[in-house]
């Protein structure tokens, strides 16, 4: 199975059910209005047979210096907050979980995030669960100190 990766447009969401209730509502309810509000962009891959199997969302943020990690803080000015990329949301459907398609999101807005003009030093998550925060450790994003449910990786 492949997949294209592109902007949410009038993609069918109605069948989206990837096994939290709040995400599926989020994507089917509330992720256009977020894009036209502008607070956030959202990304869908799209299967061979144009069935919607995932999405994601970004959008600026900031992190405060103390939360850095002492070895990413020692190599930077002390900036009180530094520019972040929030990936806000991301989540594949039941039918497309393990094939590596929650992986290879992640590394597509590891890479949007790279190329865009608007900088960030670093990429933010706010994992649902420890099983999440699991799943994005395996990506390489390790959670800040005191906030096991919240990752960082640098861009
Ligand atoms: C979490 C989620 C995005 C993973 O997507 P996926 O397409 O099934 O993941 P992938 O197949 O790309 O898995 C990539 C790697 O992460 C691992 N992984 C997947 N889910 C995991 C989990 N819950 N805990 C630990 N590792 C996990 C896979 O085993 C794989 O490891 P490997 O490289 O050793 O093979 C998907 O299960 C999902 O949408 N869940 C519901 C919503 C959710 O929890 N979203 C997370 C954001 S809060």
């Amino acid at each position: 199975m492949s997949y294209r990766i592109e902007l949410l447009a009038d993609h069918d969401r109605r069948n989206f059910s990837c096994g939290s209730i709040a995400l599926d509502r989020y994507f089917r309810e509330q992720a256009t209005q977020d894009v036209r509000r502008r607070l956030a962009t959202c990304f869908v891959a799209v299967s061979d047979e144009d069935e919607v199997a995932g999405f994601y969302t970004l959008a600026a943020t900031s992190l405060a210096f103390d939360r850095l990690a002492p070895e990413d803080a020692k190599k930077l000015p002390r900036y009180p907050v530094v520019p972040a990329i929030l990936l806000g949301r991301l989540a594949t459907a039941l039918a497309h979980q393990g094939k590596r398609l929650g992986a290879s999101l992640v590394a597509d807005a590891i890479s949007r995030s790279i190329r865009s003009d608007i900088v960030g030093y670093a990429m933010l998550v706010d994992a649902k669960d420890a099983k999440a925060a699991a799943f994005y450790q395996k990506l390489g994003f390790r959670s800040l100190p005191d906030s096991p449910l919240r990752l960082v990786r640098r861009l």
